[in-house]
């Protein structure tokens, strides 16, 4: 049941090799800008599984704390609260290290001792208590390209934990049309505003890649787009207000790049 709620259009083959990752033991890293469906596909894989998942968001500022755990005062006196990773390791479970290059220094020396070899983790925080992980203890990660605000790049060795290495890049227009399809029931006239709109969307990309333009809308938006169509409004209005108003943030100039496409694309 769980599994069929999550929409995930495997079109890269990306499944596949993250199951095969999973039967050799080898960990993963998902190499793409934001909205690619990183985070669908890991979800799809462990529902699919019927594997819990343990995620940490290092975007969020996350604390070493978080990871590793707390000691605690309560009526029994001092216990330790095991963090994330420390559940994860023994519950046998899927951690999920979203956005990891943009995590502090300690916190991936931390992460380096349980995902080398001997998979364990000595804990100083709770009397040098040894946590050693579970056989089918699975780890994926994600990372952004260098050019996400905030990332760093990840040190080689921790890189080198992860020798399974998936690019997940925008999709072509026609594969992009097909996941909206699978978000949004579209009414039969929408579609090739819903079309038009993916080729902006591109174009946007592009524009953003080479930096003439400040943001490049990800699959979050085309299917964002696609779903407020069907209310009603006008397409140019609904490109408006879901691609062309974000740019306000960097000014006018910005604004008035995005909105002359859309007008060229909607009369
Ligand atoms: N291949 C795909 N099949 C179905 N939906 C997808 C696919 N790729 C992206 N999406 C949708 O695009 C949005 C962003 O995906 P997400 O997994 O959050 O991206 P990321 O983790 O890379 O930022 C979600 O609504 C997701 O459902
Ligand atoms: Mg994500």
């Amino acid at each position: 049941m769980q599994n069929e709620s999550i929409k995930y259009l495997d079109w890269n083959n990306s499944f596949d090799i993250l199951s095969k990752a999973y039967q050799t033991g080898l960990f993963v890293i998902i190499i793409g800008p934001k909205g690619t469906g990183k985070t669908t596909l890991v979800r799809k894989f462990a529902s699919t599984l019927d594997k819990k998942i343990h995620s940490v968001n290092f975007s969020l500022r996350t604390r070493e704390s978080h990871l590793i755990g707390t000691k605690t005062i309560d009526k029994e006196g001092i216990t330790f609260v095991e963090g994330v990773l420390v559940k994860s390791m023994k519950d046998d479970t899927l951690l999920y290290l979203d956005e990891l290059n943009a995590a502090e220094p300690d916190m991936l020396l931390r992460l380096d001792e349980a995902l080398d070899d001997r998979r364990q983790l000595v804990l100083k925080e709770a009397e040098g208590q040894i946590v050693k992980a579970s056989q089918n203890w699975f780890v994926v990660a994600t990372i952004n390209p260098l050019s996400h605000i905030g990332t760093k790049e990840l040190p080689p060795q921790l890189l080198s934990r992860f020798p399974i290495r998936l690019n997940l890049d925008y999709p072509p227009e026609d594969v992009e049309f097909e996941i909206v399809k699978e978000h949004v029931q579209m009414s039969h006239a929408n579609i090739p505003y819903v079309k038009q709109t993916i080729s902006l969307a591109k174009s946007l990309r592009e524009a953003a890649s080479i930096e003439e333009l400040f943001y490049g809308p990800s699959l979050r938006e085309t299917i964002a787009f696609a779903k407020f169509l069907e209310t009603g409004l006008p397409p140019k209005l609904v490109a408006e207000i879901v691609f062309a108003n974000a740019y306000i943030q960097w000014g006018e100039v910005e604004f008035r790049k995005v909105m002359d496409m859309i007008t060229s694309i909607f009369k």
